[in-house]
């Protein structure tokens, strides 16, 4: 196969959501360009038993809670001591919160998804960052959403965790670019997913009226999700530090 990436060939990347949607297309082509991937998830599934039968050498799993503070931990150690270090962290896991606004957003539901959303991005970035400062490198890619720069892509809990990731990104790469580190988040729209499952259901009505809401016209593939994260992640993009990048047919500039 030809390489898009030759760059990236032995490189170890961490990444969590890997057993469904955007985080197992990003493990998949880091993978295919020969990379190390130690991918976590709560989920273990067909997905990742696919990619462990496919990359044998090079694909780890570990199942992980990433709103568990002790799981965290160990998935990292985990990670670190198979990978040698960890050159790029793919911060993907995230869950939607059925769109509530915040009369219908419960105590519990608010945590459950600042705790998977956003909690679980502090706790792992600090988790790992130790290991990419003591080698003086490090690319940390964050999943935001457009739910992160507008409303209306989530309810009141989602968007507020999605709109910290991007601030957070932001100050991370802010305070670690001297060092070698390089952060940045990017912003998917609607991108066709077990997430959105709900929307293809039935006649799959609203998955028709959100491709008529974007100005492309049509969903997107989480394939081109991992796209964008390959670019981002490699020195091509060394001098994007701290963005934001919305990958969503157009919905922001409306
Ligand atoms: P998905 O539902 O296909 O995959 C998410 C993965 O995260 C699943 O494998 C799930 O088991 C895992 N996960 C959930 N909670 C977890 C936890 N506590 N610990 C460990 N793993 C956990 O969703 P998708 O679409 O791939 O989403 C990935 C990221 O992209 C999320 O952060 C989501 O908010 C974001 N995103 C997705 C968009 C979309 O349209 N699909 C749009 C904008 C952002």
């Amino acid at each position: 196969m030809m390489k898009n990436y030759p760059e990236f060939k032995n490189v170890s990347v961490i990444v969590t959501g890997v057993a469904s949607g955007i985080g197992r297309a990003q493990a998949e082509k880091f993978l295919l360009e020969g990379a190390f991937v130690f991918g976590g998830d709560i989920n273990d599934n067909e997905a990742v038993k696919n990619l462990k039968r496919r990359f044998p050498q090079t694909f780890r799993f570990k199942l992980c809670d990433v709103t568990e503070l002790e799981q965290v931990k160990q998935f990292a150690d985990a990670a670190l001591h198979f990978l040698g270090g960890c050159e790029i962290l793919l911060n993907t896991a995230g869950i939607l919160d059925a769109y509530k606004p915040t009369l219908e957003t419960d105590e519990e539901l608010w945590d459950k998804i600042m705790n998977t959303n956003l909690k679980s991005i502090f706790r792992l970035t600090n988790a790992v960052l130790p290991s990419m400062l003591k080698q003086s490198h490090g690319v940390i890619i964050n999943m935001a959403s457009i739910a992160g720069m507008v409303a209306g892509g989530g309810g009141a809990a989602y968007t507020a965790a999605k709109h910290a990731i991007i601030g957070y990104t932001k100050q991370l790469d802010y305070d670690y670019a001297k060092s070698g580190i390089r952060a940045c988040s990017i912003a998917p729209g609607a991108i066709n997913t077990p997430m959105n499952a709900a929307d293809f259901a039935g006649d799959a009505h609203m998955a028709r009226q959100v491709a008529e809401e974007t100005p492309a016209g049509r969903w997107a593939k989480p394939e081109e999700v991992a796209e964008l994260t390959l670019f981002l992640a490699s020195p091509r993009a060394d001098y994007i530090h701290g963005a934001n990048v919305p990958i969503d047919g157009g919905w922001v500039e409306k």
